[in-house]
């Protein structure tokens, strides 16, 4: 915990700045912590401290990595913006400079994914990115374990997105690189995932189809899955919003969806989920829905993010 103390930090930022063994071992430790229930007895984390910060709320990140904390011995504290200094306007780097002569490991919920590297930049304890507008990667972490347990391998299967293109897109992509399958994406098109993360995927091989055709997308998919419609940190007014439903209205996953999808393909969603907007609510709530699978595994993919940043 000493400001001298980072020969190497093992930051979990992003999953395009970590290589796909380096992924699939953080999978494998959370995999193990959930079948075997490896580590219970051991505590490895004895004594270590995570603190969270939010400035966006949050019910499964908050409470997956708490829980997920306490169950390999440590304890976690938690800093809302308002209500912390940040919230008055001490600078990102100074909080980092301070918490990291008091914890183990930091994660951040951010509106701005500068403040994600800020603080990693000035913290010599491994920093974890819990949602920024760009990505959230702990997220895809759950979601590839949730594939894999229902479906076998995800390398070389086929996933649709179904939406906007926003920070789950841009880490389904992510993801679809480093576990190499492929991802269909289909968005208005003023909605795509950015330029710049589709030139990332090019760059890297990624086998990811863009398009503006929820069917063509969803032809042959093993997987489905959507979002919100309206991210936090989007406009919230009532003309942005239904400007976005206007937009996005023949993108939302409903039965008639699910049936062009292959015959045992599943359905996923990150969570919180409107009904009735994106996703219909005989999806969701349906046999093919896998979303409170996605939901309990952040609680051990993260365990395995925990281990592998600790340990
Ligand atoms: N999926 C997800 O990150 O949920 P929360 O916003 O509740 O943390
Ligand atoms: N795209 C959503 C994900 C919530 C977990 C948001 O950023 O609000």
């Amino acid at each position: 915990m000493s400001a001298d103390s980072s020969a190497e930090v093992r930051h979990f930022l992003d999953l395009d700045r970590l290589d796909a063994g380096t992924l699939r071992q953080i999978l494998d430790l959370g995999s193990a912590c959930k079948r075997d229930g490896a580590f219970v007895e051991e505590k490895p984390l004895a004594g270590r401290q995570l603190a969270m910060i939010f400035e966006k709320p949050s019910t499964r990140t908050r409470v997956s990595f708490e829980v997920g904390m306490r169950q390999l011995g440590g304890q976690a504290v938690i800093l809302e913006q308002q209500g912390s200094q940040l919230g008055r306007g001490e600078t990102v780097a100074d909080t980092a400079r301070v918490l990291c002569r008091y914890v183990d490991v930091i994660m951040l919920r951010t509106t701005r994914e500068e403040n994600l590297l800020e603080l990693a930049e000035n913290s010599t304890v491994p920093v974890i990115n819990g949602l920024t507008n760009r990505t959230h990667p702990c997220q895809l972490m759950a979601d590839v374990m949730t594939f894999e347990e229902h479906l076998g391998p995800i390398k070389d299967r086929r996933v649709a997105w179904c939406g906007d293109g926003n920070n789950m897109a841009t880490s389904w992509i992510h993801a679809a690189v480093r576990f190499e399958f492929e991802l269909r994406v289909a968005t208005p098109e003023e909605l795509q995932p950015p330029q710049a993360v589709l030139d990332w995927a090019a760059a890297h091989g990624g086998r990811i189809v863009l398009g503006n055709d929820v069917e063509a997308a969803v032809d042959g998919a093993d997987c489905v899955v959507t979002d919100v419609w309206t991210s936090m940190g989007d406009d919230e007014t009532e003309s942005f919003k239904q400007r976005r439903h206007n937009l996005l209205a023949g993108y939302r996953v409903d039965e008639r969806v699910m049936r062009i999808a292959n015959d045992d393909a599943i359905f996923m969603h990150c969570l919180p989920a409107h009904r009735g907007e994106e996703v219909a609510a005989e999806v969701i709530d349906g046999p093919r829905s896998v979303v409170w699978d996605e939901a309990e595994n952040r609680l051990h993919a993260q365990k395995g993010i925990l281990l592998w940043c600790l340990t």
